[in-house]
C-alpha cells in the first residue's frame, strides 16, 4: 500500500547509515510487506481508508488481532505511517539512491547548465536541492509556505496527496563543471571528459552534455515530473535546463511479477546486468573507490547517458530470425540462442551441428559480453517523444543509462566494439550523449556534492 504526501513534519527524513542498511531497506521495500493490504494493482487510497474506517470496514481489512485493541483512527494513522516507509527509498546514505535501486517505472531526466560564476551560489543551489529532494523522496511538501495566501507556495502542489512512489533523485556533474569557473579544475577526475565520437554517431547538440545531470525516477510519472519541475524552479537564477527526456518501463501494475522489462524492439533488456545484491560486484563494477581518485568521488559512480533512437519501422519489417540473431537471444524467453531459460549461461563457444556459432559473433550480446570480465550496470528506459516531423516516423527509442566505476575501461571499451560491428546498428542511431560524475551519498546534515564543494 502507498503513503500519502503531506506537510513536512519534524524529523521526517529517513537515514540509512550504511550501504548495507540502504540495500537491506531497498530490498525490503521491493517486497510487499507481510499483511500489506493490497498489491499495486488494487491500491486502497487514503480517502477509501477513511470511508472504510467510518463504516467500520477498516477492522475487517486489518484482521481481528490488532483491530481489537486499536481504535479505527489509531489504526489508520499507524497504517499510513507504515505505508510511507514501504513506498520510500531513503534519500540519505553512503551511496546515492537511484543507482543500485531496482529501476522504478518512470524517469524524468534533465541536464542543467549553470548560469552563475559564483561557487557560493552553486553550493547554495545544492543545499536547497538537498532539502527539497529529501522532502520530495519522503513524500512531504517542499518548504513550509504552502498555506500563506500572500506568497507563492513553496511546493508547486501537483504531487499533493500522492504517495512518495519510491522516488529517487540522483545528481552528477559533467566535465564542463570543471572548466575553471569555480576554481575546481584541479578536482576533475583524471581523464573525465565527454565521450569520444563513436563510429555511426549522429549526435545532435540538443541532446548532449550539461554541467549537472539529474536522474529522477519514480513509480508515478506525475510524481517524477513534480520533482524535476521543482528542482528546475529552485534553480532559477543559478541554473537553466539544457535538455530533458522522459522515459518509461512497464509498470508493476502491468507486470506484478516484476520480470525483466522489454525494450521497444520487444526484447528483454537487463538480463545480463550484474547482481546488485552482491556488494563485492558493485564495488568492482559500479562504486568508485577513494583509491581510484579523486577522493571526493569515493562511493560515487560515473553515469553514461545515450539517447538512442530506434528505427522502429525498419525493425518491424525484419524477420524474427534476424531479430534474434541481432541480439543473440530468443525474443520470447530472453534465453541465449539455443537455450531455454532467460538466465541460462551465455556460452559464446557453443556451435550448431554444422559447426556455426549459435550466437552470431556480431550480435549485440556477443560483442557486449566479450569475455565476460567487463560489465556495466544498465538502468535504461524506453522513450517516445512524438513524431520526427522530417521523416513522419516515431521518435522513439532507448534512453540508455549505465553506471560504472570507470567510464573508459567499461562503457567506452564496450561501446567501441558495438559501434564498429554490432548487428543492432542497422536499427538504431545514437542521437544524444552525456556523462556525469555522480557524487557519493549524502549524510543527514550534509548536502549533495559536499565532498567536492
Ligand atoms: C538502443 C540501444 C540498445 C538496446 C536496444 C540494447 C538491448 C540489449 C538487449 C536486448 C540485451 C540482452 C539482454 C540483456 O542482457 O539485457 C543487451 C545486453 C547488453 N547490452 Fe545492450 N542495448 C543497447 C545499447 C547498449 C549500449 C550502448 C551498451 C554499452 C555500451 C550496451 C551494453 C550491453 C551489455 C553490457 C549487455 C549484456 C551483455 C551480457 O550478456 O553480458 N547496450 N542489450
Amino acid at each position: 500500500m502507498k503513503g500519502f504526501r503531506r506537510q513536512k513534519e519534524q524529523g521526517a527524513p529517513q537515514h540509512a547509515e550504511s550501504h548495507k542498511e540502504q540495500a537491506d531497506l531497498e530490498k525490503k521495500d521491493a517486497q510487499p510487506a507481510d499483511g500489506e493490504l493490497s498489491g499495486k494493482s488494487t491500491t486502497v487510497s487514503r480517502r477509501e481508508l477513511l470511508k472504510l474506517a467510518g463504516v467500520g470496514g477498516l477492522g475487517l481489512l486489518l484482521g481481528g488481532g490488532v483491530g481489537a485493541v486499536l481504535s479505527a483512527g489509531q489504526r489508520l494513522e499507524s497504517m499510513v505511517t507504515e505505508a510511507d516507509t514501504q513506498d520510500v527509498v531513503p534519500f540519505y546514505g553512503k551511496h546515492q539512491a537511484g543507482i543500485v535501486t531496482p529501476a522504478q517505472d518512470f524517469i524524468c531526466f534533465a541536464a542543467f547548465d549553470l548560469t552563475t560564476s559564483d561557487k557560493e551560489q552553486v553550493r547554495s543551489l545544492f543545499k536547497a536541492w538537498t532539502e527539497a529532494s529529501a522532502a520530495m523522496t519522503s513524500g512531504t511538501l517542499i518548504g513550509t509556505d504552502n498555506e500563506n495566501l500572500n506568497l507563492p507556495p513553496s511546493d508547486t502542489g501537483e504531487a499533493a496527496g500522492l504517495s512518495p512512489s519510491r522516488t529517487t533523485i540522483t545528481f552528477g556533474v559533467g566535465p564542463s563543471f570543471f572548466d575553471g569557473r569555480y576554481g575546481l579544475a584541479g578536482f576533475k577526475p583524471a581523464g573525465f571528459r565527454e565521450l569520444p565520437r563513436f563510429q555511426g554517431d549522429a549526435l545532435e547538440e540538443q541532446w548532449c552534455g550539461g554541467d549537472i545531470g539529474v536522474q529522477v525516477c519514480a513509480n508515478d510519472l506525475q510524481v517524477a515530473f513534480h520533482a524535476l519541475r521543482n528542482l528546475a524552479r529552485i534553480a532559477r537564477g543559478t541554473a537553466v535546463l539544457r535538455w530533458t527526456q522522459e522515459g518509461f518501463q512497464r509498470t508493476a501494475q502491468a507486470d506484478p511479477a516484476g520480470s525483466t522489462p522489454r525494450n521497444l524492439l520487444g526484447f528483454k533488456d537487463g538480463t545480463g546486468n550484474p547482481d546488485t545484491s552482491k556488494a563485492d560486484e558493485m564495488k568492482r563494477l559500479v562504486w568508485t573507490q577513494s583509491s581510484d581518485g579523486p577522493a571526493w568521488m569515493g562511493n560515487g559512480s560515473y553515469m553514461a547517458v545515450r539517447r538512442v533512437r530506434m528505427r522502429i519501422e525498419v525493425w518491424d519489417r525484419s524477420t524474427l530470425g534476424d531479430q534474434e540473431d541481432t541480439f543473440g537471444r530468443h525474443r520470447s524467453s530472453g534465453a541465449p540462442l539455443g537455450k531455454a531459460k532467460e538466465f541460462d549461461k551465455l556460452d559464446l563457444t557453443a556451435t550448431s551441428p554444422e559447426g556455426k556459432p549459435l550466437t552470431p559473433p556480431t550480435s549485440h550480446v556477443a560483442l557486449a559480453h566479450g569475455d565476460g570480465s567487463i560489465n556495466i550496470l544498465r538502468r535504461s528506459y524506453s522513450y517516445s517523444s512524438g513524431l520526427d516531423k522530417q521523416t513522419g516516423q516515431l521518435d522513439a527509442g532507448l534512453l540508455f543509462i549505465s553506471y560504472q566505476r570507470d567510464l573508459f575501461k567499461q562503457f567506452v571499451h564496450i561501446q567501441e566494439k558495438l559501434a564498429r560491428n554490432d548487428k543492432l546498428n542497422e536499427y538504431i542511431v545514437h542521437k544524444g550523449s552525456a556523462v556525469f560524475a555522480c557524487f557519493p551519498g549524502v549524510s543527514q546534515g550534509g548536502y549533495i556534492g559536499d565532498t567536492l564543494l
